[in-house]
Parts: structure tokens; C-alpha cells; sequence
């Protein structure tokens, strides 16, 4: 009686540990979890992993099954002999050298049939973008549409995208849970992926390879659409682009339609240009392109394309949301907001400043 007493006590002891982990098995929102694959790649890959989990299971309950009932049946009693020496048995020895391997010879046969499966470029009717990764962030192009965008991946649902991936300066590794898996991406040569998402929606999306002080602030969202979305916003994405016409849009001159229009467009011209000096003037040109300006570079940017930064939901490589506040926070000192980031202001920006550039930024859908 005083032995069980004991043990519920101890038992009690582990109770909040034990309701703990009960009570996150009914949680709902896992954004990084590789369990609920919400594509074919990531199907492939959870399917594998499932098979293989199923015959560890299966060995598990044999070799602990043998073991407890050898236990129980065999147990020594208080007046029991010295049970009978023994050294070596060959045949247990082969047998538990054979059956191991033939396990791992089976399991090898999925693994790698899903290995081939999932190495190489998709073909046929696909979305083609390359994906660039950055000391701490992600730059996505779209060469077939002329759309260059950072850390917010656009595709279509229902169709296979294919990515084709480097990095411009360290190991990164580009991993979307939901869709696929992980795959690092090396300086100066190029890594496939590809997915074809089941549902719309914002997924979450993380670089998986340490790559410095602000690895795990570089995040990225994946936007899965309909069609219909997919292409309005790429539509809205291709003015500003360093792979269209550099970059350099045409200006609107249709004449406003009444007096409302025609003051809205020329507080707008007044941001605009006001904006843009102040781009240069800031520094900012020096690293990011922007709609209209002389442009950073086509092959690669130093950081994102700015041309619609203000239709991104999220700042600083997913890190935070796409607000004003937010906005003007990463504007006065982006090294308060993520240390060790490289994007250095030449000079400290006065709180004017900061308000034209956050307006500015923000006219930029
Ligand atoms: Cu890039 Cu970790």
C-alpha cells in the first residue's frame, strides 16, 4: 500500500508535464510543420516518411514483444539453479546481422525511388521562378513574366512551380514545410525544387541552414492563389521591374477624369518626385531598385526591389508586418530592429525624412 502511495505521488509530480503535452497535441496552427503537406512534393515526402515510420513501429513491437515475453517466461526464481553458461551462437549472430540489413535494403527501395523522383527540374507547363537567396533575405524572379519581388512568393494553386536556386553569397538553405522539402542552395551553381500547392493561402516559408547572425530572421511567405489572383498580381507586379524595360515606367498622361482625380494625381506627382530625390539623395538607390530609377543592377540586387514594396504584407524578410510603424521603426535605425543586418544608412535620416520615404515606400503597391 505505502509502495503505490509512492508512486502515484511521483506520478502526480510529471501531471502538469504530461497535461502539457496532451494539451498541445489539440493545437491547430503549426505554420512549419512537415505533417500536413499541402502538395506533391510534400506528399512524396510525408508518404515516405510514414512508410518508414510504419515498419519501425512494426520492428519495435516484435523485438520488444520477444524481449518482454522472454522476460516474463524466463524470469529467474529465488531457488533457481544457476542457469546453463554459454558463449556465442553463431546462427543468433548471422540471423541478427541478416535481418537488419534486408530491413534496410527494403526501406532503401522508397527512399530512393523518392529520391529520383524529387531531384531534378519540373517540365511541361510550369511557373518558372528563381529563387536568390541573401544574407538575411530571399529574392524571387519570375523571368517568364518579367517580375522581380523579395521574400513574398506569389504562384498559382494547382499548378507545378519550379524553382531554380542560388545563392549570392553564403549556404542558405530554402525550405516551404507545407509544399517540399529542404534543399540548400551554393554560390555559382544552380538547385531545383518544385511543388504544385493542393489550397490557397499564406504559408510559411524559412531558411533551414545557418547563415549567420540573423539566420533565423530569414523568413518568407508563400502566397498560393487562385489563377485569377495569380495573374492580376503579376499584372500589378511587372511595372518597376528590373527585367522589363529596366525597370523605367512610361508616366501616366491621360488627362484626370474630374478635379478629385486631378488633385490626387498631382499630390501624387509631388510625393513621387519629393520621394524619389530623396531616394537618391538617402542612399537608398545604392542597393535597392525602385520603379523609375537608374537601376541597381539586373542580374542581382543588393537588397530587395522596391518597386511595389508597399503590396508586401510583411518587412524585413517576414519578420514583421507591413505597416507605416513598422516601417518607420526599420527606416531610423534598421540595426535596432534586426542586428547585424547590411543594410547601413550613409547618414542618420531626420524624422522628416523618414515620413516622406515611409509615404513614399507606401505609394509603391
Ligand atoms: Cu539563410 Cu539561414
Amino acid at each position: 500500500m505505502e509502495t503505490s502511495t509512492g508512486t502515484i505521488r511521483r506520478l502526480a509530480r510529471y501531471a502538469p508535464a504530461i497535461c502539457l503535452l496532451v494539451l498541445l497535441g489539440c493545437a491547430h496552427n503549426y505554420p512549419q510543420t512537415t505533417l500536413l503537406p499541402r502538395g506533391d512534393f510534400g506528399r512524396l515526402v510525408d508518404d515516405l516518411f510514414r512508410t518508414t515510420v510504419f515498419w519501425a513501429i512494426v520492428v519495435f513491437v516484435l523485438v520488444e514483444g520477444a524481449l518482454v515475453f522472454a522476460m516474463l517466461k524466463f524470469r529467474g526464481r529465488p531457488d533457481d539453479p544457476e542457469p546453463r553458461q554459454t558463449h556465442g551462437s553463431t546462427l543468433l549472430e548471422i540471423s541478427w546481422t541478416i535481418i537488419p540489413a534486408l530491413i534496410l535494403a527494403i526501406i532503401a527501395v522508397p527512399t530512393v525511388k523518392t529520391i529520383f523522383k524529387t531531384s531534378d527540374y519540373a517540365t511541361g507547363d510550369v511557373v518558372q521562378i528563381e529563387v536568390i537567396g541573401h544574407q538575411w533575405w530571399w529574392e524571387f524572379r519570375y523571368p517568364d513574366l518579367g517580375i522581380v519581388t523579395a521574400n513574398e512568393m506569389n504562384f498559382p494553386v494547382g499548378k507545378t512551380v519550379n524553382l531554380r536556386m542560388t545563392t549570392a553569397d553564403v549556404v542558405h538553405s530554402f525550405w516551404v514545410p507545407q509544399f517540399a522539402g529542404k534543399r540548400d542552395v551554393f554560390p555559382k551553381r544552380h538547385n531545383p525544387l518544385w511543388f504544385k500547392a493542393e489550397v490557397t493561402g499564406n504559408f510559411s516559408g524559412q531558411c533551414a541552414e545557418f547563415c549567420g547572425v540573423q539566420h533565423a530572421r530569414m523568413g518568407f511567405r508563400m502566397v498560393s492563389q487562385t489563377p485569377e489572383e495569380f495573374a492580376a498580381w503579376a499584372e500589378a507586379q511587372r511595372p518597376g521591374s528590373p527585367l522589363v524595360n529596366k525597370g523605367v515606367v512610361a508616366p501616366d498622361t491621360t488627362a484626370p477624369v474630374d478635379s478629385a482625380a486631378r488633385v490626387a494625381r498631382q499630390a501624387g506627382d509631388s510625393l513621387r518626385k519629393v520621394g524619389d530625390a530623396l531616394f537618391s539623395s538617402a542612399g537608398c538607390i545604392g542597393c535597392h531598385a525602385m520603379v523609375g530609377t537608374p537601376l541597381a543592377g539586373t542580374t542581382s540586387l543588393k537588397g530587395p526591389n522596391l518597386s511595389h514594396v508597399g503590396s508586401r504584407t510583411t518587412l524585413v524578410a517576414g519578420f514583421m508586418a507591413n505597416t507605416d510603424e513598422n516601417l518607420r521603426k526599420w527606416l531610423s535605425n534598421p540595426d535596432s530592429v534586426k542586428q547585424g543586418t547590411l543594410m547601413v544608412l550613409p547618414r542618420k535620416l531626420t524624422n522628416e525624412e523618414i515620413a516622406t520615404l515611409v509615404a513614399y515606400l507606401r505609394a509603391h503597391q
